[in-house]
């Protein structure tokens, strides 16, 4: 009986001829649907595929090609012209009262579910980078480089060579660590060889790996607090147990840390150009960061996020120089030194770690891909890497003189701006009394992004004030941009 309803059922199928989908394809997916529902019975014979076409008053080499189809996924069995059964193995459809996804979700995943940043963020700029003023994060390229770029990508296609299609390094291409590490030593005082390089997908792969290398997720570890969201959520979603050292106007209190977690595994830090705050970590405290790492035994993960913007004064050079103990893991980006959709970036490792950090890589996705190196290869190789930098110094250095000029002119009652000598943003803090995250909502309406800072406290006493990024964007826009957002201010 049910077999006679269950064939009514396939009698009634619809087919649409003008339709997106081929006719089998229809046949097929509202076959499957009555199998796994069970609107068919599991082992019952189906109709021929001559009787089903006729049936529906289609041609027989559509029902044949889905009767195919059925077979080959094992949704039925048997020969087609000689019986056709539906499978008698299937499992029993889900009921509906199986429980619901989410709460099965293991803790990780339930606290990779929540929203990125604090409660109460509304305005989550996390996952993309919209390109409006002020957001974050985003660069810019001048026609050279993009016409070099094309004309780079262009040459590597047109080569493409036997060694772009296979498997490689995990620690990537050895030409382009050689380059990195020539503009590493010569830039940022960095002691490496290109054996202690790892190509990475920029600062959160690399962040990653190192979690990764560690393996034991538990353990105590330091971060700046204000600091890097991103950091402090990889941590915690690797199940760190992550200490917010507080961060003053020299950089973070190492001896706050020590405090905390004396015997932490790690401490991140962005010691050339503090995230968010733009201060610089003094020597005393480089010093002393570098003495608790020995001791403890500790690992110093510098994230030298866009140091090659700098304009104004001497930089100090990296931590990692300093380090003759091999505590430090450098990390740098070219997601920032070009734009951040290249995915690019480099790990400096003791040479210690090298092996477990290439290995993990490898564990993670075997290589970074070939394409992309080799044309960054050649713009470093051709001099182009070093001008493009240049050029862009140039141009942000414009764009933050315009935007501090507009904020003093127009906003200077409201608030007070930091002229930072480094980076691809700057702060500018509230007055009292006047909520960052309330401009934040308000100036987003206005069509312009500023960020709160104080969403990247933690424990330590949030401060009101506004970041704004200015690398991406050109002195034209910043002023319109600044002048909708004092209407934030004055409405
Ligand atoms: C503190 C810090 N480090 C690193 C990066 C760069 O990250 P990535 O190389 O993953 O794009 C950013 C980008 O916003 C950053 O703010």
């Amino acid at each position: 009986m049910k077999h006679q309803q269950g064939w009514a059922g396939l009698y009634a199928f619809k087919v649409d001829r003008g339709g997106d989908a081929p006719l089998f394809r229809q046949i097929y997916a509202q076959m499957r649907e009555a199998i796994l529902s069970r609107a068919l019975q599991a082992g019952s014979k189906l109709p021929s595929s001559r009787e089903l076409a006729a049936r529906l008053a289609v041609s027989r080499t559509a029902v044949v090609a889905a009767y195919e189809q059925l077979l080959a996924e094992g949704y039925v069995t048997g020969r087609i012209g000689a019986g056709t059964y539906i499978a008698a193995d299937l499992p029993e459809p889900f009921a509906g009262t199986a429980p619901r996804q989410r709460k099965r979700l293991p803790p990780a995943a339930r606290a990779m579910a929540a929203p990125v940043h604090r409660a109460q963020d509304t305005v989550d700029v996390t996952f993309h980078s919209e390109y409006r003023p002020f957001n974050l994060g985003r660069t810019l390229l001048d026609a050279r480089t993009i016409e070099l770029w094309r004309k780079l990508t262009a040459r590597s296609l047109r080569t493409l060579d036997i060694e772009h299609l296979g498997y490689s390094d995990p620690q990537g291409a050895f030409a382009l660590r050689k380059h990195v590490c020539d503009y590493l030593r010569a830039a940022r005082a960095v002691r490496c060889e290109p054996e202690q390089i790892v190509i990475t997908g920029g600062t959160q792969h690399a962040i990653d790996l190192v979690i990764r290398t560690f393996g034991d997720g538990d353990r105590d570890v330091w971060v700046e607090d204000p600091g890097y969201p991103l950091t402090r959520l990889a941590l915690t979603a690797a199940g760190a147990r992550v200490h917010p050292v507080p961060v003053d106007d020299r950089g973070i209190d190492v001896g706050a840390g020590k405090r905390l977690a004396p015997r932490a595994r790690a401490a991140f830090v962005t010691p050339s150009h503090q995230f968010p705050t733009g201060v610089q970590l003094a020597m005393s405290r480089r010093l002393e960061l570098l003495a608790w790492a020995r001791e403890a035994g500790a690992w110093i993960v510098e994230d030298d996020y866009a140091s090659e913007f700098r304009y104004g004064g001497r930089p100090l050079a990296s931590l990692q120089g300093l380090d003759d103990g091999e505590r430090v893991i450098y990390v740098g980006t070219l997601n920032k030194a070009l734009f951040p959709g290249l995915r690019l970036g480099y790990a400096v490792l003791p040479p210690a770690l090298v092996r477990p950090f290439a290995t993990a890589r490898y564990l993670m996705d075997r290589q970074p891909a070939t394409l992309c190196q080799a044309v960054v290869t050649d713009f470093m190789a051709e001099g182009h890497f070093a001008s493009h930098i240049r050029r862009m110094r140039t141009a942000y250095q414009d764009q933050r003189d315009a935007l501090v000029a507009a904020l003093r002119r127009r906003l200077g009652d409201h608030l007070t701006v930091d002229a930072p000598d480094q980076g691809m943003h700057l702060v500018a803090w509230l007055r009292r009394g006047l909520s960052d995250v309330a401009i934040e909502k308000a100036a987003r309406e206005q069509g312009v992004i500023v960020r709160a800072m104080s969403r990247m406290y933690v424990a330590a006493p949030a401060r009101s004030a506004l970041m704004f990024g200015f690398s991406g964007y050109s002195r034209q826009s910043i002023g319109p941009a600044v002048a909708k957002l004092a209407r934030v201010f004055e409405g």
